[in-house]
Parts: structure tokens; C-alpha cells; sequence
């Protein structure tokens, strides 16, 4: 990236002996909204304190807007902050809450207020400003939290799980919100979840984090279609894992439960009798043979359940089972557990996980 807004370089955390954060790199561009991804403890929180000065690193460097910002106090950083547990001051209005970094950073009362207003209109509540929080939903509290994170009209804005305390409706609704309001403010954003669509649905590119690293950096679209590692695979999706041994590695042959397939070009490096893992995508596998489908196998169908507009079914393939969805069609019935089946899928589809 030439000109990164946000540049986190070689950075590491660690408290006591533990090491929570280990060499993390990212380079994040002017007005992009970049999300961490990772299960609890993985260090986002930490990864996130570290950019908004709360917490020094270790080790290595933070750059904003082209300036070494490492070792500036929060407030010198000219970052908008919600935190995970979102803390609104209970014992100030809404309106004084949004106006609170702007009070302390001097800004005259008239501009404030004006300010102020413009806020509760972009979060649509222009009429909350004289609440209390005790008087506000929780999703109502998280936009004033967002409010009052944007009002001084920081350069970074960084959230931290700010959807997880809100119910599944909200957060939907939220999620665009956000995302809007970020968009027309043009303002850089680093997004912390560990809800993947959350994370695939909002982001311009995920990082996801496994035990204080970045194990893979890409847009949605990469990270769910072509995951650079096993935990990458596993944690973004549901995905099927299937054990094979591999025949013949210079033709790409892998036998599974005692059937082969083709997978060219996949097995580098291997040789026969290798084992690896094999794994796909739910939407990639048809139920029964399919045009276009170059690989077969035979299975034995485990569970059937019926979702309405789509049946998904598990099919035991020897010691395996793997997922798959099919369309509901009111002419067919849907498959019996127990029925003999085959499935299939494309070889190009198939992940081979290292
Ligand atoms: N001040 C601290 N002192 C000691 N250990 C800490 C401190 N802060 C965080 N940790 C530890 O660092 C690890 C990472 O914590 P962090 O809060 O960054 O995780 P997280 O990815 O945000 O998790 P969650 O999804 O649960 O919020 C955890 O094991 C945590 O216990
Ligand atoms: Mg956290």
C-alpha cells in the first residue's frame, strides 16, 4: 500500500511472560474499514488499546496519517474509541455525552451544540439529547456511544465489538448504520468482532487473528474462498473436512474411503501415502451426480432437516460427515436418513488444508 493511513509495524504485547500480541503487521488505507477477526482472547482488544495509546507495545511501532504516534497519549492521537463494554457516563444527558470530547478539547458552546445536533441526526435520534441513559435501549445507547465517539471528528475510529450486547435485529440494523455513516464520513475504521458475518458482511478486508497473530489479510470474498490456513478455513464458515491419502501425487490422485479423486495441481511437496485434509465449502457439494462435477463419492445420508426454502442434509462419508444445502422443490421429497447417496463437487473447489 503506498500511502497506508494506519500502519501497524511488527508490534508485540506482552503481559508478564505472556505473550498476547506476537509481531503484528498491518497497513490499513485512507477512509478503509478493516475488521479483526478472532475467537475470544486471540488479543483484539489488546491489538486495538495498543493503536488508541492506552496500552504501550512491547515492541514495534504505530504510524498515523504517516506520523509515529507510539509514543503519544491517547488523547494526542486524534482516535474516536467505543469500547467493548459500552460506557456511557449515566450521570450526564445524551447531549452532554456526545459533547463530552468536545467540552474537554475547548471547543466554544454554540459550535459544540451545533455539533451536538448534527451528531443525533446522523445516529437519527434528534430528540434524545436531554435522556439519561436509564431512558434508552441498549441500541439506542450504542449509537450514542458511536455519537460520541465521531463527534470530535476523529481520524481513526476504532470499535470494539460494539453489536455483541445488542439482539440479532439490532445488530442487522446497526451493521448498515455504521457502515453508512463511516462510509459518508469517509473516516478509517478498524472494527473488532468475532462474529464472522458480522466481519464478511461489513468489512472492505478482514484480519483474522489466531492466538496474537494475523494469520490471513484479505477482502471477505478472499478470506471465505481461498483461507491460507487451517484455522482461517475452520473459524470463517462452515466447512466440511474430509481425510484422504493421497495415490499417486504426480498425477493428483487422493483416495477417500477407498475412492479416488482427482486433484491437479493441489499436492505440491507431497508424496504418496501422505495424508492431508481435504475441505469444502457447504454450497459446493450436490446432493447425487451433477453436471459440471467432476468428483464423486458415496455416502450414506445421516440427517435431513428441513429449514423451509432450504434442506440441509449430512451425509456420513465413511468416517466423515460432511454438510451440504439443497433447494426445497415441492416435487420432490426430500431425502430419507439412512438412503445410499452420492455426492459431488468440483475439484477446483476443494481446499487442501496445510
Ligand atoms: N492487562 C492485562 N494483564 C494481563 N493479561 C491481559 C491483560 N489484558 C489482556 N490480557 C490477556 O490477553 C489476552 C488477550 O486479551 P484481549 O482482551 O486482547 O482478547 P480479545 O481478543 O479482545 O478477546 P474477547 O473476544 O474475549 O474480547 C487474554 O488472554 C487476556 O486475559
Ligand atoms: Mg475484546
Amino acid at each position: 500500500m503506498a500511502d497506508p493511513f494506519l500502519s501497524i509495524q511488527n508490534v508485540k504485547k506482552s503481559f508478564g511472560n505472556v505473550a498476547v500480541v506476537k509481531d503484528f503487521n498491518l497497513d490499513v488505507g485512507a477512509g478503509e474499514f478493516v475488521s479483526f477477526l478472532g475467537p475470544s482472547g486471540c488479543g483484539k482488544t489488546t491489538m486495538l488499546r495498543i493503536v488508541a495509546g492506552f496500552e504501550e507495545p512491547s515492541a514495534g511501532k504505530v504510524f498515523v496519517g504517516g506520523k509515529d504516534v507510539t509514543g503519544l497519549k491517547p488523547n494526542q492521537r486524534h482516535i474516536g474509541m467505543v469500547f467493548q463494554a459500552y460506557a456511557l457516563f449515566p450521570n450526564l444527558t445524551v447531549a452532554q455525552n456526545i459533547g463530552f470530547g468536545l467540552k474537554v478539547a475547548g471547543m466554544p458552546r454554540a459550535e459544540a451544540d451545533a455539533r451536538i445536533a448534527e451528531m443525533l441526526n446522523i445516529i437519527k435520534l434528534p430528540d434524545f439529547g436531554d435522556r439519561y441513559p436509564y431512558q434508552l435501549s441498549g441500541g439506542q445507547q450504542q449509537r450514542i456511544a458511536l455519537a460520541r465517539a465521531l463527534a470530535p471528528k476523529p481520524k481513526l475510529l476504532l470499535l470494539d465489538e460494539p453489536l455483541s450486547a445488542l439482539d440479532a435485529k439490532v445488530r442487522l440494523s446497526l451493521r448498515e448504520e455504521i457502515r453508512a455513516i463511516q462510509k459518508k464520513l469517509g473516516i478509517t475504521t478498524i472494527f473488532v468482532t468475532h462474529d464472522q458475518e458480522e466481519a464478511l458482511s461489513m468489512s472492505d478486508r478482514i484480519v483474522v487473528m489466531n492466538e496474537g497473530r494475523a494469520d490471513q489479510t484479505g477482502t471477505p470474498f478472499e478470506i471465505y474462498n481461498r483461507p491460507s490456513t487451517k484455522f482461517v478455513a475452520n473459524f470463517v464458515g462452515t466447512l466440511n473436512v474430509l481425510e484422504g491419502t493421497i495415490s499417486d501425487a504426480a498425477s493428483g490422485t487422493v483416495t477417500i474411503n477407498a475412492e479416488e479423486i482427482g486433484l491437479k495441481g493441489k499436492l505440491n511437496g507431497s508424496k504418496a501415502g501422505d495424508t492431508l485434509s481435504l475441505a469444502l465449502r457447504p454450497e459446493a457439494i450436490s446432493l447425487g451426480r451433477k453436471a459440471g462435477n467432476d468428483s464423486n463419492l458415496t455416502g450414506q445420508i445421516a440427517d435431513v432437516h428441513f429449514l423451509g426454502s432450504v434442506i440441509r442434509v449430512r451425509v456420513g462419508v465413511g468416517q466423515s460427515v460432511v454438510s451440504l444445502d439443497t433447494f426445497n422443490s415441492p416435487n420432490s421429497p426430500p431425502p430419507v436418513v439412512g438412503e445410499k447417496t452420492e455426492i459431488s463437487f468440483s475439484s477446483g473447489d476443494v481446499l487442501v488444508l496445510h
